[in-house]
């Protein structure tokens, strides 16, 4: 219905009568009533004036409230802060907010901070109140929230006054004489406005770590529920005087995205932005451990939820170490011929405001090389003010270093000092130290040009492992290996296979065909004995084409339902009826995007409706786990080993799961289609050891409707095969690095089918013919952790079938190691048998 038409046209019921009057035109004739429609008169006078003086009253009053009220629109603006009281001792009633004690010497700290405010116009004028949250030791240490009524367009103002009222403090350029009290180191930031939303539930707890007992903090709910929406909950965090305090949580799964849900910890009782250690949301596993350090004996941890989707959330135990424990010391003289230091506290986060000093000596006449395997230090500018590793004499560095950099230090000593401040730990890094003869910088191995030493053993094997190239260039060959003009080494297998993989193009050079071998019609050579066997094995399949009765049937693409057998390649929905009972174009009815605007390439966001078949599938309540493709309206294909049990979660029963079919960005779940499972199959064979026949079924309880988003994708011929170099799509929301975290959004990569047996070389021998290898063998585009299950797609006849299943590799995107996909035409019957389809 044309909405602009269908209201005004007929609206039935009473009114028709008043329309009908309304509209009817006067007959030109009518004098009576064109006389009486002729001018205003004098009432019309009247209206029109009164409506004139509204609207004048309407602009002058609008204007008013512009020009004077808005300035009185008023923002409420918090401060937290801690001040230092020199002329005072710690008691331990200052623990408990409730003693006279505290609200004693609380009230005398907001009474000078109230003066100290009474300083500055700016801050006099809109301050309203101060409240104390907590005292701690050394002296005394105050933690305070001022609160200001800031008027709009002067929250700037406020903020230089009070940043430049704790400069002269900390500066000791001042101190308060307003009162009995005597302050310095006054620090004081504006409190992100995310930690004190009203339309929260809030909740603080006070916890004191002894050495004897730890302390838990745990979410609510943890571990039975989700965490609950739209709650603030703050941890204050203490430990016993010359101690520090460890926070280390065990579990830690929290939405991914940090506006909505997250965990901050400072390196002090109020939420100061100066003070803050880090925030964190996402998955952390138990071998990326997530530990935190403070620099004092206290310690904050806030935690905030927005509405949408909680995860289970997270349990932290807290401990306090001794300053003089091993565990936080650094520093230190080193002076054998080799060793290893690392920041304290390594791999896990080190503590803020910490100093560590190495002085590293070694024999005379020998030299230092410095390597950091590791180096994450936290950095918010190029230059390092914040932390950093300075090689004294040599270089600061900070941020994140590549693995294994390496500083040659010319000469037999050297001083090391790492440094952070207040806020922001990561981290760290692992160093070694090893001497060198000046004469010798890298011995037993190849030097690079860049003064890097690589095992000799790579000299020459095709990859770049000095960074500048230089252990490739001025190679001599081995038979295995293809001799590139520019002096580069590339594995023979990568002859002629249409990729540039010297740089050079010497690779896909002279690709003619000796004696004995096919010539293909793209080019390529295959041997002889591949023509016409049934199995593509040129690229573009011309070596099965023309092939006579003779040839066939012996191994064909195409088994027909009439029992013929097919020797064309990819017969399939190619709109050619060719086994003459049409079984070759039965079931086409898939594999079609409804959005094909763009082409696919590597490792990038899909497009909305680009892989309608993909499917992510989580365990209730929690977050995606693995992929699916959609072949039906009730039935999925995953990999067998998604749905095996583990000892926590039962992922073989239907129960566990969830799907969303039609889903694009893992946020956006409720625009997805959400289906239960009815029943799961894997395959009977499924070899949890080998990987081996990793398939499984999985049943929805309801079939689904299909749309622009949601489409089956093909399934291949039993006799379908890949040949190798053919370029497949894989799809998922896995990690999209190995060890990271998973993509929010669908991804895609294009990669290339690998031939069995070079990969069954590449992968120790563990390839089956269950399995498709494809990967970029030059490394960095692949499936990784969380795309498994998720398809792998092959287009043919202007359409997507499914190649294979995301199952297994050896790390993600590493080099010589593709990606293992399971052999999905070997499934074809199976997939028959048990849905139908
Ligand atoms: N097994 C992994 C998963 O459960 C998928 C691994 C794929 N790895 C690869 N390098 N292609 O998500």
């Amino acid at each position: 219905m044309d909405p602009m038409d269908g209201g005004m046209r007929y609206t039935p019921g009473s009114s028709d009568k008043d329309w009908d009057t309304a509209v009817t035109f006067l007959p030109a004739s009518d004098n009576k009533k064109l006389e009486k429609k002729r001018g205003p008169g004098k009432v019309g006078i009247v209206v029109g004036l009164v409506i004139l003086a509204a609207v004048l009253a309407l602009i002058i009053g609008l204007l008013v409230w512009h020009f004077h009220f808005r300035k009185d629109l008023k923002l409420q603006k918090i401060y937290t802060g801690s001040l230092r009281i020199t002329n005072q001792v710690f008691v331990d009633a200052y623990e408990n907010p409730d003693s006279t004690e505290f609200k004693d010497l609380a009230n005398q700290v907001m009474d000078q901070l109230k003066s100290m405010y009474s300083e500055s116009p700016e801050m006099s004028k809109y301050y309203i109140t101060s409240r104390v949250q907590a005292f701690s030791e050394g002296s005394v240490i105050a933690y305070y929230e001022s609160e200001f009524a800031v008027p709009v367009g002067k929250d700037a103002a406020v903020d230089r006054a009070v940043s430049s009222l704790s400069e002269m403090y900390s500066n000791k350029i001042r101190r308060v004489q307003q009162g009995p009290l005597v302050f310095d180191h006054v620090v004081s930031s504006a409190l992100d406005t995310r930690l004190f939303s009203k339309a929260r539930t809030s909740t603080r707890f006070a916890q004191h770590a002894r050495s004897s007992a730890e302390e838990i903090v745990k979410s609510p709910g943890f571990p039975d529920q989700p965490y609950t929406p739209n709650s603030f909950v703050q941890w204050q965090l203490r430990g016993d005087p010359g101690h520090v305090l460890k926070l280390s949580f065990d579990t830690f799964n929290l939405e991914k995205n940090c506006s909505n849900d997250f965990v901050r910890v400072y390196d002090s009782l109020v939420a100061m932005d100066k003070y803050l250690m880090a925030e964190k949301c996402g998955f952390y596993s138990p071998s990326n451990p997530l530990t935190f350090i403070s620099s004092r004996n206290v310690m904050l941890v806030t935690f905030v939820t927005n509405e949408e989707e909680n995860f289970p959330g997270f349990r932290a135990r807290v401990t306090q170490i001794s300053r003089e424990s091993p565990e936080i010391a650094c520093g230190g003289k080193l002076s054998g011929s080799s060793g290893i230091f690392t920041s304290p506290n390594f791999p896990s986060y080190y503590p803020a405001s910490t100093t560590c000093q190495w002085d590293i000596e070694v024999p005379d006449g020998k030299f230092i090389k410095l390597k950091f395997p590791k180096f994450m230090v936290s950095t918010g500018s190029p230059n390092c003010p914040e932390d950093n590793v300075q090689i004294v004499g040599k270089s600061t560095l900070c941020g994140q270093q590549p693995a294994n950099t390496m500083v040659p230090v010319n000469s037999n000593k050297v001083t090391v000092v790492f440094k952070s401040d207040s806020s922001q730990v990561d981290r760290g890094f692992s160093a070694t130290y090893e001497v060198f003869e000046p004469s010798d910088p890298c011995p037993d191995q190849f030097q690079c040009d860049n003064k890097r030493c690589v095992s000799l053993s790579v000299r020459c094997d095709g990859w770049n492992d000095c960074g500048d190239s230089t252990d490739e260039k001025n190679c001599k060959c081995d038979a295995s290996m293809i001799q590139c003009r520019n002096g580069f080494c590339k594995p023979m297998f990568w002859r002629c296979d249409s990729v540039n993989d010297c740089g050079d193009d010497t690779d896909e050079l002279n690709c003619g065909c000796k004696i004995g071998e096919f010539k293909c019609k793209n080019d390529q050579c295959v041997s002889e004995k591949l023509k016409c066997d049934g199995n593509p094995d040129c690229k573009d399949g011309s070596d099965e084409e023309g092939c006579t009765r003779g040839d066939i049937c012996q191994a064909s693409t195409f088994a027909c339902s009439n029992g013929k057998c097919i020797t064309k390649l990819k017969p399939m929905c190619d709109g050619q009826d060719d086994c003459g009972d049409n079984s070759d174009e039965s079931n086409c009815d898939c594999g079609k995007k409804a959005y094909s605007k763009s082409r696919i390439v590597g490792g990038q966001e899909a497009d909305v409706g680009e892989f309608p078949w993909q499917v992510s599938l989580h365990v209730k309540n929690t977050a995606h786990v693995c992929g699916a493709s959609v072949i039906s309206d009730r039935w999925l294909v995953t990999a067998a080993h998604c749905v095996q049990d583990d000892a926590k979660i039962k992922y073989a029963q239907p129960g566990t799961w969830e799907a969303y079919l039609g889903l694009h960005r893992q946020k956006e779940k409720q625009l997805a289609t959400k289906r239960y499972l009815k029943q799961i199959i894997p395959h009977p064979y499924y070899n949890a050891y080998t990987y081996d026949n990793d398939i499984a079924l999985m049943e929805l309880d309801l079939p689904v409707t299909f749309s622009a988003t949601i489409q089956t994708i093909c399934l291949p011929a039993a006799t379908d095969v890949f040949p190798a170099g053919e370029t497949v799509t894989i799809s998922g929301w896995g990690a999209t690095r190995e060890g990271g975290a998973g993509a929010p959004v669908l991804q895609k990569a294009n990669v290339r089918v690998i031939n069995g047996t070079v990969c069954n070389e590449l992968m120790g021998g563990q390839i089956t013919s269950r399995m498709t290898c494809a990967g970029i063998l030059t490394g960095g585009v692949d499936a990784c952790q969380g795309d498994s299950g998720g398809p792998m797609s092959l287009f043919t006849n202007d359409r997507m079938f499914l190649a294979g299943v995301v199952s297994w590799g050896d790390g993600c995107a590493r080099r010589n190691k593709p990606g293992i996909y399971t052999n999905v035409p070997k499934f074809r019957a199976w997939i028959k048998e048990k849905t139908g389809v």
